[in-house]
């Protein structure tokens, strides 16, 4: 496995392979990887012939008040899980190799990016839209691989794609959970020992919206009262917001119908985790 730090070498490399017609994977990352990101990169394995990791925490997508500084970098440990996992280059930037003196360019994310992730986080999938567009064009893949844990930001990255008429097809895969029902995520490794015990909320929360729905529930009120109950009787949670919206475009539904996203993000302690689950409802 081969590690890139610079750009121009990075578009060089895509350059060749896409000469060579090397059909490339691309698994954008922003580091500190575990099994989710284990399982994209075998996925990407699986269906290219190349597959390339990125790992960049990405300052654009960062708020003033949130955790860029505190955001884990584990390269060393990244390395290995990515080249076990399948990937044949990393491309591991510096802020300036890709934010050079005189950047000034960004992509603006539509009304998707309105509501749930966007409201808390403002410019946050600006920033996520701008990295993807620069990390699309230095990696020229064939596919790109998202998990489906940032649902919202699957949905933009689709909406990019579409919207500038970029290469790629993008594909979302299942969110990878522990055995007591955590979604993956780097920001587990914030909580203590304690506040990871009580993480299990949000999973139990989507969980049980989805069984209410099962068993013929088919007003959001209701259903989202209950999440609310379970999620403010757990110590250390504290509600950002928790929906039940149209799959496509987001919007909250009152009653439900179709493909429905079941939405959750709680602050436990000082970390905020989302979750998600997708439900038919007939
Ligand atoms: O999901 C992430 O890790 C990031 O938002 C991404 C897609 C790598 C862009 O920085």
């Amino acid at each position: 496995m081969r590690l890139i730090r610079l750009a121009s070498q990075m578009a060089a490399v895509a350059g060749h392979l896409s000469r060579r017609g090397r059909r490339v994977g691309l698994v954008p990352t922003m580091g500190a990887l575990h099994e989710g990101h284990g399982s994209l990169i075998r996925r990407a394995a699986a269906e290219n012939d190349i597959v390339i990791v990125t790992i960049f925490v990405n300052p654009l997508q960062f708020g003033p008040r949130e955790d860029f500084a505190r955001y884990p970098r584990t390269l060393r440990r990244d390395l290995a899980l990515a080249s076990a996992s399948g990937a044949d280059i990393v491309f591991a930037p510096s802020v300036s190799e890709l934010y050079p003196p005189g950047f000034q360019t960004a992509v603006r994310a539509g009304s998707l990016a309105a509501r749930w992730e966007g409201k808390t986080r403002p410019g946050h999938f600006n920033g996520v839209a701008t990295v993807v567009m620069i990390l699309f064009a230095l990696t020229r893949p064939s596919r790109a691989y998202f998990g489906q844990k940032d649902y919202q930001q699957v949905l933009i990255v689709k909406r990019l794609v579409r919207d500038l008429k970029l290469p790629p097809a993008v594909r979302m895969l299942p969110t990878v959970r522990q055995p007591d029902g955590v979604a993956m995520s780097s920001r587990n490794a914030s909580l203590t020992s304690s506040q990871r015990a009580h993480a299990t909320v949000l999973s139990r929360a989507l969980r049980l919206a989805r069984a209410r729905i099962r068993a013929g529930e088919r007003r959001a009120a209701p259903i989202l009262r209950a999440m609310r109950r379970l999620i403010r009787g757990t110590a250390d949670a504290r509600i950002d917001y928790v929906a039940l919206v149209d799959a496509a475009t987001l919007e909250p539904q009152a009653r439900l119908h179709g493909r429905v996203a079941i939405l959750v993000a709680v602050w436990v302690g000082r970390t905020r985790l989302i979750d998600n689950l997708l439900v038919e409802v007939s």
